[in-house]
């Protein structure tokens, strides 16, 4: 088992690169199964959600080759329809774009249901919901969702939540099938724009992506593309508040700054200098951080994905902040972490009241999910002395070298064995 040893204080300075987005890749990777023929995808980010995924289409007779670091070509006409048990999903929510895909392919699917990290209850009704619209039988049986339809037919789907996943899963069940499928209610999420151009690439008409209502014309037949997948809005996102609240002065490059504002704009209001490129961020802070409040919300709104980090800048700025969780249930499990490097956070329900103080300091954290892992790594870097965070499998889920990015911009942190890591935590 690997930790992370941070030793905190430093301010961050040079160039970071973002990879290709996660939560696009995790939905285009599977979607390569539509088109029956050979894709190539390009900006895939290395981390270990996306290998279970390249994985699983492996195992289902997909053709893989790996063109370089970040470019594979997937034969999917060699697949066969199997069934995907829960040894292979139970690590990644975005396993059931596997139903989707085969649906909208075979006109059936059994996918054991996902796992992911755990805020709050996960369901997947509106994706069930959009499923059965388009003429599909789904059950739910010992845990595996089955679904089958003699045929799927266009139909009106009105999403009774803004749904990430449930947008993207009735794109891909609906891309073959007959007639027009119109998505009310859509997220509009960078990465759902993402999926329908790679979609419309394979030979799909999608339009309005990005819109609340999006429109799918189903076609006879897909076919193979070449395509690269956006920057991630996230890993942009977690070194921009990772450069504000250690301050000093990051150029983030490869990201689409347009996806970033509404963080650059809360950086801003909390004492950070921004400036856009075409294709980067320059991210700079030399006075105090002060205050802000903040509220998640869907895209365009602040991302749910950002919160823990903020937490972390919030935790160090003058005043009296208020985090407002709109998107999800239970996404404040990190804030003990934080307390017991000395943050001052009151969490009621889905809010958190967030007192700033002097310092952190460093301890022995875990991270209790992906983007806490990210906001512990931080939290960390802002601290005195050594933090250890523990629990870092969750971190490799969604964030590519993360100790060689963050180490180029002058932080001092290390992945070493547990052992390790208890001697550097007990020495520092
Ligand atoms: N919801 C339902 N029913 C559904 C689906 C969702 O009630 O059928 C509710 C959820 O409980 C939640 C809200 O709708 O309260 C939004 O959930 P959504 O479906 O949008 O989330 P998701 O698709 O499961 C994706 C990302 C998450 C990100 C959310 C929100 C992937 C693989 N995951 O999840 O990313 O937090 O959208 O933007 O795309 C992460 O990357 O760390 C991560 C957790």
């Amino acid at each position: 088992m690997e930790n992370f040893v941070i030793n905190g204080g430093h301010e961050l300075f040079g160039e970071v690169n973002i990879s290709g987005a996660k939560n696009a890749a995790v939905a285009i990777i599977p979607a390569a199964i539509l088109a029956d023929d050979v894709v190539r995808i390009e900006n895939i980010p290395q981390i270990s959600d996306v290998q279970l995924i390249i994985e699983i289409l492996d195992r289902m007779g997909a053709k893989i080759k790996l063109i370089n670091k970040d470019t594979i070509e997937i034969d999917t006409s060699c697949i066969r329809y199997q069934s995907v048990p829960y040894e292979l999903t139970s690590h990644f929510r975005a396993s059931y774009y596997l139903i989707g895909a085969m649906l909208g392919r075979f006109k059936k699917a059994e996918v054991a249901m996902p796992g992911g990290c755990n805020f709050g209850v996960r369901p997947i009704d509106q994706h069930i919901k959009g499923f059965e619209m388009l003429g599909a039988d789904v059950d739910v049986v010992n845990g595996m969702v089955c679904t089958k339809a003699e045929k799927l037919v266009g139909t009106s789907i009105y999403m009774d939540v803004v749904s990430v996943g449930a947008t993207m899963n009735v794109m891909l069940a609906a891309v073959l099938a007959r007639g027009l499928t119109v998505i009310e209610n859509a997220a509009k999420e960078p990465h759902i724009v993402d999926l329908a151009n790679f979609l419309n690439s394979m030979g799909a008409d999608v339009r309005g992506a990005g819109t609340d209502v999006i429109k799918i014309r189903g076609v006879e037949k897909m076919h193979g593309c070449t395509y690269s997948i956006i920057p991630d809005q996230i890993e942009a996102g977690t070194y921009m508040v990772a450069a504000a609240a250690c301050g000093g002065d990051v150029l983030v490059k490869n990201v689409i700054p347009k996806h970033l504002e509404s963080i650059s704009a809360k950086l801003e209001e909390a004492g950070a200098e921004i400036i856009e490129y075409d294709d980067a961020v320059r991210v700079t802070r030399f006075k105090p951080l002060t205050k802000c409040n903040v509220k998640t919300m869907p895209h365009p709104g602040f991302p749910t994905d950002m919160q823990p980090q903020m937490a972390v800048l919030l935790a160090i700025a003058k005043g009296t902040s208020i985090l407002s969780e709109s998107v999800w249930d239970n996404r404040f499990q990190y804030v003990g972490q934080l307390s017991r490097m000395g943050a001052n956070i009151q969490v009621d329900g889905k809010v958190a009241v967030i007192e700033g103080v002097e310092h952190l300091t460093g301890v022995k954290v875990k991270a209790t999910d992906l983007r806490a892992g990210a906001a512990m790594i931080i939290a960390g870097m802002v601290a005195e002395g050594t933090t250890t965070v523990e629990n870092i499998h969750y971190v490799d889920r969604g964030y590519e070298d993360v100790v060689a990015k963050f180490g180029s911009l002058g932080a001092d942190i290390q992945r070493v064995e547990a052992e390790e890591a208890v001697s550097a935590q007990s020495a520092g």
